[in-house]
């Protein structure tokens, strides 16, 4: 049986990568994906959903869900990496679809059109549609059966700010109510995520042009190395997302511990960060499970094998 998945999203060069591996795993059911501004505009973020599944023409089209701007507007976006366009300014066209539902609503419907606690939810940008959701539905927390969040540092620093990881700067109201939930969640942080770095050796083990993957990866790609080696000087560029998801279907190539964590909302220089009490005698509840190391090399032989494999699939 098929695990059921809501992807949220904010594509985002990484988001996107993520959506070539999940759309075509026979081991995940992708019943929704719902966009989530962060890496682009809300607006833009719906527009790159609708592209990358038209893109991509899975077996199976996903319920797709519009993005809206978090209550206090996006306080950056994601453009020094992934060009004005989130996707490496490629500017896919994209049919006009049908109106589509608010994220947080398809969320809901999805949730509660499964059995209770069947489905996953992967959020790969800022929280916002994840709080509208559990403020929509507040028995949502009790039929979700799982919360898994690309996002936060722990002991490293931020990416965004020296204290700020980009999910949870860009909306930390969200993000704490998320924290604070009762839900059962697991942090995927960027002390984790950054240990995975593809570089240029990428392009000789993606699939070929003659694959929709390929050609879309081959499409974007080139755009996120540019933007690494501009803003952080790396010949290589980090796959936040895809490690994340790697983590949902591959959990035994990653170490968990349980921690009490929650959001800095105020704070002039450290808005956004995500605190640990991991004191000798903690006080705080635990309320997360964060993962806190990973076998990195076999992670990365994953994400290559399954873009591969979802290639081969596709056609
Ligand atoms: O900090 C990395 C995260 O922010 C990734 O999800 C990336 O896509 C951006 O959303
Ligand atoms: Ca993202």
């Amino acid at each position: 049986m098929a695990r059921k998945v809501i992807l949220d999203v904010d594509p985002g060069i990484d988001d996107a990568m993520a959506l070539c591996m999940a759309l075509f795993d026979p081991e995940l059911e992708v019943v929704a994906v719902t966009a989530v501004g962060g890496n682009c505009s809300p607006e833009q973020a719906t527009r790159n959903v609708q592209a990358v599944i038209e893109q991509l023409d899975p077996p199976r089209w996903p319920r797709l869900g519009a993005a809206s701007p978090p209550d206090d507007g996006l306080p950056v976006d994601g453009r020094h990496l992934y060009g004005a366009d989130g996707l490496g300014d490629t500017n896919f066209d994209v049919a006009e679809r049908q109106h589509l539902h608010p994220s947080e609503k398809v969320i809901c419907d999805q949730v509660r059109d499964a059995s209770e606690g069947s489905v996953t939810i992967l959020a790969l940008g800022p929280l916002t549609n994840i709080a509208r959701a559990m403020a929509r539905d507040p028995d949502l927390n009790a039929l979700i059966g799982q919360i898994v969040m690309m996002g936060g540092a722990v002991s490293g620093p931020g990416n965004i700010t020296p204290a700020a990881e980009f999910n949870v700067y860009c909306d930390p109201v969200s993000a704490q109510a998320v924290f604070r939930s009762r839900s059962t969640k697991t942090l995927v942080p960027l002390d984790v995520t950054n240990r995975v770095v593809l570089n240029y050796d990428i392009f000789n083990r993606l699939p070929d042009v003659s694959t929709k993957v390929g050609r879309f990866l081959r499409k974007i790609l080139p755009s996120a190395f540019r933007g690494y080696r501009r803003q952080f000087g790396l010949e290589g560029i980090h796959v936040h997302d895809t490690v994340a998801l790697t983590a949902v279907t591959h959990p035994e190539l990653f170490s968990t511990e349980e921690m009490a964590g929650d959001v800095e909302t105020l704070g002039e220089l450290t808005a956004g960060m995500t605190v640990f009490d991991r004191r000798q005698a903690p006080t705080w509840r635990h309320n997360m499970d964060v993962v806190t190391d990973m076998q990195t090399d076999k992670v990365t032989d994953v994400i290559i094998s399954r873009i591969n494999a979802a290639a081969a699939r596709a056609g």
